[in-house]
């Protein structure tokens, strides 16, 4: 069986750190291995517009911003497929035939969906759109005959929520779906980049995040103003490096060759937080070895963003051109699925 690869971002925002450690490196890396058959990337607009009915104008906006973060890190249209959700109508027809297929009860038992619903404060006034994204979910994966989904953990729920649509759909009707698997990051540090704040995740509503496109003058104020160890109030004080923000980004970007370059009185990070425990090392020079660390992992990023940007009509070609490919592979599959079902009156499913 060949390696299908496909993976999503809403686009509510510009991509931050986080997102660059957990995923957009990783998609690189599968990208440029050459091992993978078929790789689509989905500007998830559709889905965004379920808890943004009323903000169409943030989420076409963003649009750009994704595709420009999406390509500054490397993800290369010519070696991936980059679409944007909502010109693939196939998408809503597999969605509304899978729809049969799953329970209220399936739906408000799903823990991601659960803990949004909270976050957004919907209670009893939850747009059925958004208690629905997991099914519309299982027909991007689904669309694409996708066997691999590089997500982060909050979308594990999405991934056996979709397992089950393809199990239910192949038993009931005929073996068209294909199971996927959802592809974890490698590094746990990496699940769980914590806000500037030292809070639990990076969020654009928290304003703790830094954003791929961000100065270098951004940078270091954030790096700056981040949350430590409030306990090290004096520089011989004993520090902690636990639930230190500042170091929890260095085990997410350090590595050896940055002490030889930007602090070469430490071989590696195991040595640098031994000092900070101990007490004797300061916050300021920690902080600045990580500004100097994300400057320069960030720095071409941003460089290649700001050359994007000067041709947005070539990004538009780009995601036009890719969405068109993939609705002809979403087209190949509804056809399939409504062949199967025994739906497909005017080819072949005489009634
Ligand atoms: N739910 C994903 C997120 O919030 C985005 C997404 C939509 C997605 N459809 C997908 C991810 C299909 C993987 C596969 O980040």
């Amino acid at each position: 069986m060949q390696d299908v690869i496909l993976t999503g971002d809403r686009p509510t925002g510009k991509l931050h750190v986080g997102h660059y450690v957990g995923s957009l490196k990783r998609r690189v890396q599968m990208q440029d291995s050459g091992k993978y058959d078929k790789i689509y990337i989905m500007i998830a607009d559709a889905q965004a517009l379920t808890d943004n009915a009323d903000d169409v104008n943030k989420v076409r906006n963003n649009i750009s911003n994704v595709a420009l973060d999406y390509l500054a890190c490397g993800l290369n249209p010519s070696k991936a497929t980059i679409f944007i959700q909502s010109q693939i109508p196939e998408l809503c027809e597999l969605s509304f035939y899978y729809m049969n297929l799953v329970t209220v009860s399936r739906l408000q038992r799903n823990p991601t969906v659960k803990s949004e619903i909270q976050m957004r404060g919907f209670k009893q006034s939850i747009p059925t759109g958004f208690f629905c994204y997991p099914i519309s979910q299982a027909a991007d994966i689904t669309a694409f005959k996708a066997n691999l989904v590089p997500v982060g953990e909050d979308q594990l729920p999405m991934i056996e929520q979709t397992r089950e649509i393809v199990r239910s759909f192949n038993t009931l009707y005929k073996e068209v779906l294909v199971e996927p698997e959802a592809v974890l990051p490698s590094n746990a540090m990496c699940c769980r980049l914590p806000g500037l704040d030292g809070a639990a995740k990076m969020s654009k509503s928290l304003g703790n995040c830094i954003y791929l496109a961000d100065s270098a003058n951004e940078i270091k104020k954030k790096v700056q103003s981040m949350f430590t160890d409030p306990t090290h109030l004096r520089i011989e004080d004993p520090g902690h490096t636990e639930n230190n923000a500042v170091f929890t980004y260095l085990d997410a970007f350090c590595r050896d060759e940055h002490f030889a370059a930007f602090l070469p009185a430490y071989a590696n990070l195991d040595e640098l937080k031994a000092h900070y425990r101990r007490g004797g090392l300061g916050d300021g020079t920690v902080k600045k070895f990580l500004t100097e660390i994300l400057q320069a992992e960030l720095s071409p990023i941003r460089e290649k963003r700001e050359e994007y940007a000067k041709d947005l009509g070539e990004v538009f070609n780009m995601l036009k051109c890719g969405s068109e490919k993939a609705e002809t592979v979403a087209a190949q599959t509804l056809d399939e699925v409504k062949t199967a079902m025994g739906i497909n009156y005017f080819k072949g499913n005489v009634f």
